[in-house]
C-alpha cells in the first residue's frame, strides 16, 4: 500500500478550470504560486465534460490544464470525476437514479444523483475511471487519487428495487440462513418471520416503528454499497497505478458511512469540514473531528481535503470568518495530525448554487481580505512544514466512538432522544480545556495504549467488546461507562440480568429500571448550537461529587462498587448516580447513571484523572476557547476567542490576540 508522504504540508483546494474561460487559468497559476499553493483536486464534477456523450471522451481541456499546472509546479489530487454522472445516463438508464424512503425517484439538476447500487452507473463510473488512469496515471504532476467526492453526502441511501436485491444479498452473506436472519431481527415480534430472503425488503415507508434491527442491517448495507462503489473505483486505480497513494473524503462525524469499516480502505484518510462561526463553541466540535481523523487512521497523518475562507452558502445564515479565524481553523488541524490544508474551492464560481461560497480567490479578486490571510496562510504552513509534517501526535486517553450506537440511539421507539455526538463530545470538552489530547476508540478496538478510556452511551455492544473494557480495567486502566451503554448487543437484543452483559462484574452493578428527564431539545428540530450545551438541568446528585445533571436518571444497584453520588431528587431520589469499583493492578472502573451539567462533567473528570495518573494537561488550569496540542516537538496554543487574551500553557504565560495561534519548540519538560 502506497503511503502519502508529501514533502511539504500540502496547499491548495478543489479546482473547476472547466467553469472559467481559458485566460483565467493562466492568472489562476499566478496566483497560486503567489498564495504557495502545492497540489489542486480535479477534476471532482467535470465527468458531463469528460464524457459529453456516452463512450465519447473528451480530454483535450484536461490535458491543457495539467500541463498548465505542470507548468507552474502545481501538483494534481487527482478526482475521478465520479461524483456527479451527467444528465444523459438519468435519459439513458433512468434506474440509475435514486429512489428515496417514499419510493420517489430523485431527478436532474443538482449532483450525487446515483444510486449507490446501480450496476449500470458502477460500469459506467469504472470505465471513465480507467480511461482517466490510463492517460494520466504517469503524468508527472499527479501526486494522489481523489475518489468520487462525499459518498452519501446527499444520496446515502436508496430504496430503488436494484437496491434492495443488493440488500439481500448482503443479508444472506451475512446470516446464510433465513432462520438466522428471524434469530438476529428478533422477528417472532408482530409476526415478521420471513419464510426466504425474497421476502425481505428495504426499511422504506411504513405503518409504523421498523424492525430496530432490519433498520440498522440497512444502515449497515448501504455503507458498505458505498463503499463497495469506492473499493471498485480503487481497484482499477490501483492495477493501472500501483504506487499513487488513494483516498476519498470524509464528512467527519457523518452518521450514513462508517469510517472505521472504510478507514483501513484509504492509503490516508481525508476530511472535509466546514465549523459555524456563529457557533462560538464550534471548536469543540471542530478539534473533536480531527482527533477522529487521526485516530481512524491509525495516528497516521491526515489532510483536510475542504473548508472554506469564510461563508460557507447551505446554512440558513451563512456567517463570515473574522480576521484570523481561518488560520486558527487550518492550525488547529495541522495541530491534530493535518500534513495538508485544502479548500473548497479556489476561486469563487461566478454561476451555480455555489455562487456565494467563499473561496481562496473571491468576487473580489486578489486584493481582499481573505485572498492576503490565504497568501500569509500559504507561506507560514511551508515555513513550519519542516517541524511539522508527518509527526505524531500523542494521546493517553481514549473516547469509544460507535456507529451503531449512533444509529441504535437515533432510531425510533427509544427511552428518550440522545443526541448521540453532542453527549460523546460533552465527555471530551473537560479534556480539551486542560489540553489533554484524546484518541477516538472503536468499542472493540485494542485499548492497551490508554490510561484513560471513556465509554459515553455506548449503546450497541458486541460481549467481545465488553470483555475488552473489562480486560482493560483488570489490566489497571480506568474506564468510564455512561448510562445507556453496553444496553443492547450487536443485534439490538437486549442484555439481560442487569444489562452491561460481561462488564457487569466489572463494575459491579446492575441497572433495573430507567427514568429519562427532559431531552435537551427536540431532535426533529434540532438546534446544533445546542449541541454542547446541554442538558436541560432535571436533576442533582449529591456525595463525594455532587452538582447538577440532566436528561437521564435509572436505578442501579451496586451489589459491589462503591457509591461516589446520589440522586437528590426525583424517580430515583437515593439511589447511585456515581459509581466506582476498583478492580485488578490499579485499575478503576466508573459508572455515571446521568447527563452531568459541563461542570459536573469537569469535576467528574478531575477524579477520572487522578484515579489514571494523567495528572498534566498543557493548560494550567482548565480554558475554554482555546486548545493547546502537542505534535512531535512543537506546541500549538490556539485562543478561539474574539479577544486578546493570556493563556497559561505549561506554566507560561502567553498572549494571544483574537483567534491567534502560536506555533512554537515545545519547551523541556512541557
Ligand atoms: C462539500 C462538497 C463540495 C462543496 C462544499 C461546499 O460538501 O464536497 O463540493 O459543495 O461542500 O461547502
Amino acid at each position: 500500500m502506497p503511503t502519502f508522504t508529501p514533502p511539504t504540508i500540502r496547499f491548495g483546494g478543489d479546482y473547476n478550470p472547466d467553469q472559467w474561460p481559458r485566460d483565467v487559468w493562466d492568472d489562476d497559476v499566478r496566483l497560486m504560486n503567489r498564495a504557495s499553493v502545492t497540489t489542486v483536486s480535479l477534476p471532482i464534477f467535470s465527468w458531463a465534460k469528460l464524457e459529453p456523450e456516452p463512450g465519447v471522451f473528451n480530454f483535450g481541456w484536461l490535458d491543457d490544464v495539467f500541463a498548465t499546472m505542470e507548468a507552474g509546479s502545481i501538483r494534481i489530487d487527482l478526482a475521478t470525476a465520479t461524483a456527479s454522472p451527467p444528465p444523459w445516463m438519468a435519459t439513458l438508464f433512468p434506474d440509475t437514479l435514486p429512489v428515496d424512503i417514499n419510493g420517489v425517484r430523485l431527478g436532474v439538476g443538482s449532483r450525487q444523483q446515483y444510486s449507490p447500487s446501480s450496476s449500470t452507473f458502477r460500469k459506467l463510473a469504472i470505465r471513465l475511471v480507467r480511461q482517466l488512469a490510463d492517460r494520466y496515471g504517469s503524468h508527472p504532476a499527479v501526486e494522489s487519487w481523489h475518489i468520487s467526492n462525499e459518498y452519501g453526502c446527499h444520496v446515502p441511501m436508496s430504496y430503488d428495487a436494484e437496491s434492495v436485491e443488493a440488500f439481500r444479498a448482503w443479508l444472506k452473506n451475512k446470516y446464510a440462513t433465513i432462520d438466522a436472519l428471524n434469530d438476529a431481527w428478533g422477528t417472532a415480534f408482530w409476526s415478521q418471520a420471513y419464510g426466504d430472503f425474497d421476502q425481505v425488503g428495504a426499511p422504506a415507508a411504513m405503518p409504523t416503528f421498523p424492525n430496530p434491527t432490519q433498520l440498522i442491517d440497512w444502515e449497515r448495507f448501504s455503507s458498505d454499497a458505498l463503499l463497495g462503489l469506492f473499493l471498485a473505483e480503487k481497484a482499477v486505480i490501483r492495477e493501472i497505478t500501483p504506487d499513487i497513494p488513494i483516498t476519498t473524503n470524509f464528512m467527519g462525524f457523518f452518521r450514513d458511512a462508517d469510517y472505521w469499516q472504510w478507514a483501513p480502505h484509504m492509503d490516508y484518510v481525508s476530511d472535509d469540514l466546514y465549523p459555524d462561526p456563529a457557533d462560538s463553541d464550534h471548536y469543540i466540535m471542530a478539534a473533536a473531528t480531527r482527533d477522529l481523523m487521526r485516530s481512524l487512521g491509525g495516528g497516521r497523518p491526515w489532510i483536510l481535503m475542504e473548508q472554506s475562507t469564510s461563508a460557507v452558502n447551505w446554512r440558513p445564515r451563512n456567517a463570515p470568518k473574522p480576521a484570523g479565524m481561518n488560520r486558527a481553523h487550518s492550525l488547529q488541524a495541522v495541530a491534530r495530525g493535518a500534513d495538508g490544508i485544502l479548500y473548497f474551492q479556489w476561486r469563487q464560481a461566478k454561476a451555480g448554487a455555489e455562487k456565494f461560497h467563499a473561496s481562496m480567490v473571491p468576487h473580489g479578486g486578489e486584493d481582499t481580505r481573505i485572498f492576503r490571510e490565504v497568501t500569509a496562510l500559504g507561506s507560514e504552513l511551508a515555513a513550519i512544514s519542516p517541524n511539522v509534517i508527518g509527526r505524531k501526535v500523542p494521546a493517553r486517553v481514549g473516547i469509544v466512538f460507535d456507529w451503531d450506537s449512533w444509529r441504535s440511539l437515533d432510531q425510533e421507539a427509544q427511552p428518550t432522544r440522545i443526541d448521540y455526538v453532542a453527549t460523546v463530545l460533552s465527555w471530551y470538552r473537560p479534556l480539551l480545556r486542560r489540553g489533554i489530547t484524546v484518541d477516538f476508540v472503536q468499542a472493540d478496538g485494542n485499548l492497551s495504549g490508554y490510561d484513560l478510556v471513556i465509554a459515553p452511551v455506548v449503546q450497541v455492544a458486541s460481549e467481545a467488546a465488553l470483555q475488552g473494557w473489562a480486560q482493560f480495567v483488570a489490566g489497571g486502566g480506568t474506564l468510564l461507562a455512561t448510562y445507556q451503554s453496553g444496553i443492547l448487543n450487536e443485534n439490538l437484543h437486549a442484555y439481560l440480568g442487569g444489562y452491561l452483559g460481561p462488564l457487569r462484574s466489572t463494575m459491579g452493578i446492575r441497572i433495573e429500571e430507567f427514568a429519562p428527564l427532559a431531552a435537551p431539545y427536540d431532535q426533529r428540530h434540532p438546534d446544533p448550537a445546542a449541541s454542547t450545551r446541554f442538558p436541560v438541568p432535571g436533576t442533582r446528585i449529591e456525595g463525594q461529587l455532587a452538582g447538577e445533571a440532566g436528561l437521564w436518571q435509572e436505578i442501579v444497584l451496586a451489589d459491589d462498587a462503591d457509591v461516589v453520588a446520589r440522586f437528590a431528587d426525583g424517580f430515583a431520589a437515593g439511589q447511585p448516580a456515581v459509581t466506582r469499583r476498583a478492580a485488578g493492578d490499579g485499575g478503576a472502573a466508573w459508572y455515571v447513571a446521568t447527563q452531568p451539567s459541563n461542570d459536573l462533567i469537569d469535576s467528574i473528570m478531575a477524579r477520572l484523572l487522578d484515579d489514571a495518573g494523567v495528572t498534566t494537561g498543557l493548560f494550567d488550569e482548565p480554558t475554554d476557547q482555546a486548545e493547546a496540542v502537542r505534535r512531535g516537538d512543537m506546541l500549538f496554543v490556539i485562543n478561539h476567542a474574539d479577544h486578546e487574551r493570556d493563556l497559561m500553557v505549561a506554566g507560561q504565560a502567553r498572549r494571544l490576540p483574537a483567534y491567534g495561534v502560536e506555533v512554537s519548540a515545545l519547551s523541556a519538560g512541557a
